[in-house]
């Protein structure tokens, strides 16, 4: 994944949420498991009343389109990311409740208290993280002793394992933080590491959301980007039936005792 945390590739995919958006869509629109990837997500949480979360590299935010059903009322929640533009449109996003705040923030320079959340947030973002090991200490130094840290990401043999095949990149890329890898990127700063895996696939019926798809992730995946028309045919060749059935590997871990 040759771009994946260069930082100025990751300013231009994510300056605001167009691109985004376009791979948000796929997955909500193709998935084979029907609960929303964000639903499965938050029963993780178990977020109680008076507890403090943090989320950070939040996104559009639309994990917390229903934040009332999630987050009791006397709990707080501060979103955050490191673009502007995606702190706006989480802002458009999420329900204004009194309860929720947001602002702009780096995980490699967390701007809050040692031991000031309860729930620390971090998903489909520490891959794409320049200094990793600074931004992970920067978690545990935020949760407090008891708290715990849930970050969600992909597998290797998922979604882009299945692009990169079926477009003949062999590069051997590795992803920096997967499910393969995450634990051990996870040890030196908690005592305790769990892993939990969603089952899930796609079946993409119109090939043009899947070349929306991989165009919208071309600059930072080493995926290429080819001419519209012969990006078609190549996926199009994958197709049975009419449906292009791809693998999908997500899951997250409960970190706890920040060391
Ligand atoms: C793939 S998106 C995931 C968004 C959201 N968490 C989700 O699961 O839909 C990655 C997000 O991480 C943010 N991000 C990337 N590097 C970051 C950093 N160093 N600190 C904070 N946010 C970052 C990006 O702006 C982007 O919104």
């Amino acid at each position: 994944m040759a771009n994946i945390n260069n930082p100025d590739i990751m300013r231009q995919q994510y300056n605001d949420s167009s691109k985004l958006d376009i791979r948000i869509a796929l997955h909500q629109r193709y998935s084979t498991n029907r609960q929303p990837f964000g639903d499965w997500i938050m029963e993780h949480y178990h977020i109680q009343p008076g507890m403090r979360v943090l989320e950070l590299g939040c996104g559009t935010g639309n994990m917390w389109h229903d934040a009332a059903k999630w987050l009791p009322k006397d709990a707080s929640l501060t979103l955050t990311d490191f673009s502007a533009g995606m702190v706006k449109t989480a802002m458009a996003n999420v329900p204004a409740l009194p309860n929720i705040s947001f602002q702009q923030v780096d995980i490699q320079q967390i701007p809050f208290e040692d031991n000031s959340f309860d729930l620390v947030i971090a998903n489909m973002m520490l891959y794409h993280v320049p200094d990793l090991k600074k931004g992970l200490s920067e978690v545990a130094r935020v949760l407090r002793p008891e708290g715990r840290f849930i970050c969600a990401t992909v597998g290797a043999g998922g979604v882009y394992w299945w692009l990169e095949n079926t477009l003949g990149i062999e590069e051997g890329k590795v992803y920096p933080f997967s499910l393969q890898n995450g634990a051990d990127i996870l040890e030196p700063h908690f005592a305790q590491v769990e892993m939990d895996q969603r089952e899930d696939g796609l079946r993409v019926t119109n090939v043009e959301d899947l070349v929306d798809y991989v165009l919208s992730m071309a600059s930072f995946s080493g995926l290429k980007e080819w001419p519209r028309d012969m990006l078609r045919e190549r996926l199009l060749a994958q197709a049975v039936d009419g449906v292009i059935a791809i693998p999908k590997e997500y899951g997250l871990f409960i970190a706890s005792q920040p060391v």
